[in-house]
């Protein structure tokens, strides 16, 4: 049961008898012919049965075959001009495989809550699939940009003994005689990785408990964090905008029969992979809010809304850079010139879509990063494993983390982060 030919490579075996497996998303037909549309979660592509083609009592079947039946193709694949793909396969034998009653998606029009309800079932949609499809292929350019550049892929812990991104957002949870939380940023630990190796990034889960019900935030959500020991702001600025252009690019090769699915206008996307970002400091940026009519004052942390005025002034990607210290976690180093701001970095993405990264350079001065820790109310006994990476051998260093769910939500051109992964978990949604 191993051998079979799968939709996506049917084009090269034009005028070929194939084996093929799935299920059926749609059947019409009468008295002498029918069209079985058929996926297998590869493609999509019509069947075609006449009453001559098939056996008597398979083509009895057939007609009464029901959405999301599964069944095994015998046939051969045929040029068809007509067919959305420009062929289509000639059954000559049909069996079904199992039998499904009720599937409770038909093709009318369905509220998201309850395709959020059937999520387990909805992936199987063209538009979720090309959305899933696009979101393996975004996480594949991001392996590749890194593993092509030195970096050494290091795992970072999910249960963690604490905060790297402030504590209200954290996961608590019962850990024998003691608490842990759910990882909020594998950061702290690429920090350390990066004085082994180099060169580290962790791509996994981060956990965030944000009971905010926006367009924008997932509880549970994949981030990818390289840091680099020996790297200051500007060049982690380069690095974070290469590995943007790098996914767009990759997406643009590989992803064109997605994108047009879902009818994706992909100027912003080529502007991206070609053309250097923008670049705004939190200062000007703030300016640029103001004239809006907002009262944001300096200081102030951006909301998603200002940052989608800020992202809306330009068509590109725009790197915002050096914020208020006193908004920012105690990991940031604070700028040489003006201490009221730290040399980190978001980039906004364009078209209104706000923070896809976060990130900067690191303080890498024991005493100042003890003494932020204290301001912060937190205890250096708890970072004391993270203090020894600046108590033996400290360099300076930087990095960044980039979400996954944010990213393909702009690539896609999606209004809602929760399509973006397969299972999304966001405050009133544990299931399925
Ligand atoms: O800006 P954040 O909080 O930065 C960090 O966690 C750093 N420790 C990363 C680093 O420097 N290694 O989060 C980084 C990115 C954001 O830009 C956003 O894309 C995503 O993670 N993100 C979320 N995505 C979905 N839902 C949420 N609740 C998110 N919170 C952050
Ligand atoms: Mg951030």
């Amino acid at each position: 049961m191993l051998q079979k030919t799968y939709i996506r490579h049917l084009k090269e075996k034009i005028g070929e008898d194939v084996d093929l497996a799935g299920w059926v998303t749609h059947v019409r037909g009468s008295g002498k012919v029918y069209f079985v549309q058929f996926r297998d979660g590869t493609g999509f592509v019509q069947i075609v049965s006449g009453a001559s083609d098939v056996p008597a009592e398979e083509f009895e079947m057939i007609k009464h075959l029901t959405q999301e039946s599964s069944i095994r193709v015998h046939g051969k694949v045929v040029e068809s001009p007509k067919a959305p793909l420009g062929f289509e396969v000639i059954a000559s034998h049909i069996e079904l495989v199992s039998k499904t009653e009720n599937y409770p998606i038909s093709p009318k029009e369905h509220g998201t809550d309850f395709l959020m309800d059937w999520r387990h079932l909805w992936i199987r949609s063209p538009r979720e699939h090309a959305i899933l499809t696009i979101r393996h292929h975004i996480a594949q350019a991001i392996r590749e940009y890194f593993d092509s550049r030195d970096f050494t892929l290091v795992d970072a812990p999910i249960f963690t003994p604490n905060e790297c991104e402030g504590s209200s957002t954290l996961f608590a949870t019962p850990y024998f005689d003691s608490t842990a939380y759910l990882s909020q940023s594998g950061q702290l630990y690429m920090e350390a990785a990066c004085q082994a190796f180099g060169r580290a990034y962790c791509f996994g889960p981060t956990f965030r408990a944000e009971n905010s019900n926006t367009r924008r935030h997932l509880t549970e959500f994949w981030m990818v964090e390289p840091e680099v020991a020996y790297m200051d702001l500007e060049g982690d600025i380069e690095l974070a905008e290469g590995l943007v252009q790098a996914i767009t690019k990759h997406v643009l090769t590989h992803n064109a029969h997605e994108l047009k699915l879902l009818e994706r206008d992909t100027k912003a996307l080529e502007i991206t992979a070609n053309e250097p970002f923008a670049r705004v400091s939190y200062t000007d940026a703030v300016k640029i809010i103001q004239d809006s009519g907002s009262p944001f004052k300096w200081g102030d942390d951006f909301g998603g809304a200002d940052e989608t005025i800020v992202g809306s002034k330009f068509n590109r990607p725009v790197i915002v850079y050096d914020y208020p210290t006193g908004i920012k976690p105690f990991y940031m180093k604070k700028s040489a010139e003006n201490p009221k701001v730290v040399r980190n970095m978001d980039i906004l993405a364009p078209e209104g879509f706000g923070e896809i990264i976060g990130g900067g350079q690191r303080e890498e001065d024991l005493n100042v990063l003890e003494e932020a820790i204290k301001k912060q109310g937190l205890s250096p006994e708890t970072y004391s494993w993270y203090l020894d990476v600046r108590r033996y051998g400290s360099v300076p260093h930087a990095g960044f983390g980039l979400g996954l769910e944010r990213t393909v939500a702009w690539i896609c051109n999606l209004p809602h982060v929760r399509e973006t992964g397969a299972f999304p978990r966001l405050p009133n949604r544990l299931k399925p």
